[in-house]
């Protein structure tokens, strides 16, 4: 079974506009240091180190393509590490490195490049769900109570327990996730994640397997201390005595 990655790591990285000033530290997170590596790095490795993965390919965006393929052949990672150009927007990166892949790709997985906590354990278990249904994600149950507004007014209260927030790793087999593309790119439809594309094909179900809160997206800038104390406890796990 041949297994590869696409991590989308070409975004500006604000919610602020395109093109918008580096603030509040928030600017390409998927860059900033954490222990002296970029956190896309970071994320890499916990593919690289996962048995089941045999290629992952980062789209980046053009500017960032020459130090990034330097900065990656300094890692001396185990596994083939290769780049393509990105787009205009997430799924148009991630539509950039799907036709990137050759045709025996069975699975494809997406991952945030600004997830860097995701545990071994995790893309195991939602490759092999994958493996058996074509498409599965990594999802947990709310802890708050959501609500639908309009404008400052509630509309409607949800019911917390049919309700999962979603995360990435999201894994699909190769041809369903490109006939789901074609599909969006069609109908002119764009999502928030690859799920979404695939869900309105209507030829799978996609399965949920449940992650953990340690899986966050680094978004805000006090996240990144959060990503200070995740990593720190990871570093503190690899050196106990084996
Ligand atoms: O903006 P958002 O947080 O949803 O972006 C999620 C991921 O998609 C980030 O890792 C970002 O770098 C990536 N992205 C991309 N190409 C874009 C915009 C975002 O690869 N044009």
């Amino acid at each position: 079974m041949k297994v590869t990655v696409i991590i989308p790591a070409a975004g500006l990285g604000t919610r602020m506009g395109r093109g918008a000033p580096e603030k509040e530290g928030i600017s390409r997170k998927q860059f900033m240091l954490l222990n002296n590596s970029p956190i896309l790095v970071h994320t890499i490795r916990k593919f690289v180190s996962c048995e089941l993965v045999n290629e992952i390919v980062v789209a980046l965006r053009g500017d960032d393509l020459a130090w990034a393929n330097e900065l990656f052949a300094n890692q001396h990672f185990s596994k083939t590490v290769r780049t393509v150009e990105g787009g205009e927007s997430r799924q148009q990166s991630v539509e950039n490195a799907l036709a990137s892949l050759s045709d025996d790709t069975d699975l494809v997985a997406v991952h945030d490049a600004v997830r860097p906590f995701i545990e071994r354990e995790a893309i195991e278990k939602v490759i092999r769900e994958a493996a058996e249904t074509g498409a599965a994600i990594i999802g947990i149950v709310p802890v708050d109570t959501v609500k639908q507004v309009h404008r400052n007014k509630v509309r409607a209260t949800l019911p917390r327990e049919r309700l999962i927030l979603t995360q990435t790793p999201q894994v699909f087999r190769l041809d369903l996730l490109r006939q789901a593309f074609e599909r969006a790119r069609k109908d002119l439809f764009v999502g928030t994640d690859e799920s979404s594309l695939v869900e309105r094909l209507e030829q799978v179900e996609v399965s949920v397997v449940l992650g953990t809160d340690r899986n966050i997206k680094i978004t805000k800038p006090s996240d990144m201390e959060l990503a200070r104390l995740y990593l720190s406890l990871e570093s503190a796990t690899l050196e106990l005595p084996r």
